[in-house]
């Protein structure tokens, strides 16, 4: 497939490649047009042609750049997060920052073709599948970045290792707050395995932001979001620390780090048990069938 490489137009993130999941809405279109406006060539993944060709189309007009790519992939099945991976690697030498962004809210446990919670599947197994890889080129591209986005809601979770995907009894709100926790330690775990290669990794609570997250979530959680919207952040706004932990000179060399309002700041308790993320990670390794080794 042809490309368009990225003019030099003169912006802080020209000659950077960026991909970005859950470009397709809210946080991550929001990320993808900041960027975009940056220089970044932008490779946007969604998993439905039609929002992702609109928000694409969107993002090259206002940004004035012809460097935005469309990939396809439903992150809830890991047959389609490799797919993405060779399709990625085939089209590009280089990834200079991955922003993990795509999250769903379930109130009813739906499993995914893989037989995963769809919660964790999406939120959490799909962060770590496509990180471990994208490894090679991110390594290959260092000094570069991985952005995790998490949520201050995983202040409220607890990961249980002997029910990770909810068959005990399954809540919506448990699941979401065990996924945000599961990011955070995720990107703790991921940062000190990096140690020394020149990716960073950190990740970040983006704020309460009008989006399309919780849109068609029925019970109390839908009915709150979708009252509480009018008053929440621009999808502009809570956009910022993605794009912070992307591009800023600030935060060069920083890593395993959570950060909110582009500030960092200190994630739950729960989040800093090394032992419980070393668990999780060999976990995740299993159920992703991957070798738990960073390589
Ligand atoms: N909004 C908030 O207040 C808030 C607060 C804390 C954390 N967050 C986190 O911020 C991130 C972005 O959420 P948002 O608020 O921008 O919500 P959003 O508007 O609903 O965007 C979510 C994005 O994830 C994509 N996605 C969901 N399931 C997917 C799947 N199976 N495969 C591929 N893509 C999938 C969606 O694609 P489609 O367009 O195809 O649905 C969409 O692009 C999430 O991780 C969320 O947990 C949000």
């Amino acid at each position: 497939m042809e490309r368009v490489e990225s003019q030099n137009r003169g912006g802080p993130m020209d000659g950077k490649v960026c991909l970005i999941t859950g470009a397709t809405s809210g946080i991550g279109k929001a990320t993808a047009m900041e960027l975009a406006s940056m220089g970044a060539s932008v490779v946007m993944v969604g998993r439905d042609r039609g929002r992702g060709e609109a928000a694409m189309a969107e993002i090259k007009e206002e940004s004035s750049n012809a460097s935005v790519d469309l990939m396809l992939a439903d992150l809830s099945s890991q047959e389609e997060i490799r797919r993405l991976a060779d399709e990625f690697k085939e089209a590009y030498q280089r990834l200079d920052v991955l922003i993990n962004n795509a999250g769903v809210f379930r109130s009813k446990r739906i499993t995914t073709a893989d037989g995963m919670e769809t919660t964790f599947a999406v939120n959490h197994l799909a962060y770590f599948l496509l990180t471990k890889l994208l490894l090679d080129v991110l390594e290959a591209s260092a000094p570069s970045r991985i952005v995790n986005v998490s949520s201050g809601d995983h202040g409220n979770g607890t990961i249980d290792l002997d029910d990770l995907q909810g068959e005990k009894g399954y809540k919506g709100a448990k699941a979401y707050s065990q996924s945000k926790l599961a990011t955070v330690l995720f990107t703790c775990e991921l940062a000190r395995r990096l140690d020394g290669t020149g990716v960073s990794a950190n990740c970040l609570h983006p704020g309460v932001v009008g989006t399309n997250f919780g849109s068609g979530v029925s019970g109390a959680f839908g009915v709150m979001v979708r009252a509480l919207r009018p008053f929440m952040l621009s999808p502009a706004k809570g956009a910022e620390t993605s794009i912070y932990l992307a591009s800023s000179p600030e935060v060069e060399g920083l890593s395993g780090r959570y950060f909110v309002k582009k500030t960092e700041a200190r994630s739950s308790d729960a989040s800093h048990d090394e032992r419980l993320a070393r668990r999780l990670w060999e976990a995740s390794a299993e159920l992703t069938k991957l070798p738990a080794q960073i390589r």
